[in-house]
């Protein structure tokens, strides 16, 4: 089962990698400072102005996204800020919660520990991708039918857990169900129906 907090993305740039590099980039100018200051030959270490922002292309729902982001911006903050897709939900934001579920590549990952650039080059899908049109897509009718939330804050992590459970086991047994959705915590503890509502969207995807 694929983790949610992954240590490498699509393009090898990750959350934890680029405050590595942003280590090692701080390491070179602390080293150049040193050469400058012996006499020798200083390298310009090409820091990058804060707040300065690029051009990041991101396919999301089957739609292409151009936007400027700061290298710093995580999926999740460019979803909701930039582009206005709120389904995927700030929780703890470091990747403990999984409110901010989303499918990359129709895997699930944590949007909050996802920098937008690396979701450059992937197909995002969040919530909002799994409707059609003002009708609900299997997953959420079985959540609705289940009744499977209380104050439903964390709802829409929780089904994007189960779309991209269900996308590659379309029949889990109830252990994998709680495994597939054990990334994503619900406070009000509506686990057993968000089980259910799991075993239900496998059913209503297989056409039952
Ligand atoms: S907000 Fe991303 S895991 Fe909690
Ligand atoms: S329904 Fe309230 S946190 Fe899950």
């Amino acid at each position: 089962m694929p983790r949610k907090n992954p240590t490498t993305g699509p393009d090898g740039l990750t959350r934890r990698g680029f405050l590595t590099s942003m280590g090692t980039g701080a390491i070179g100018v602390a080293a150049s400072a040193d050469l400058f200051a012996a006499g020798k030959e200083a390298v310009d270490p090409q820091v990058m102005p804060a707040g300065r922002t690029s051009k990041v292309v991101l396919r999301i729902n089957g739609e292409t996204h151009v936007v400027l982001a700061e290298p710093r911006w995580t999926l999740l903050y460019v979803l909701r800020e930039v582009i206005g897709l709120t389904g995927a939900k700030p929780g703890c934001e470091r990747g403990e919660c999984g409110a901010c579920t989303v499918l990359i590549d129709g895997v699930a990952r944590y949007a909050c520990l996802t920098l937008a650039a690396e979701a450059q080059g992937s197909e995002v899908t969040t919530l909002e991708g799994l409707m059609d049109g003002e009708t609900l897509g299997p997953v959420q009718t079985a959540f609705a039918e289940a009744d499977a939330f209380q104050c439903g804050y964390c709802t829409p992590g929780q089904i994007m857990a189960v779309e991209g459970l269900l996308r590659t086991n379309p029949n889990p047994s109830a252990e994998e169900i709680r495994r597939g959705a054990s990334g994503n915590l619900c406070r009000c503890g509506a686990y057993k129906h968000i089980f259910e509502a799991a075993h239900r969207a496998a059913e209503l995807k297989r056409g039952k």
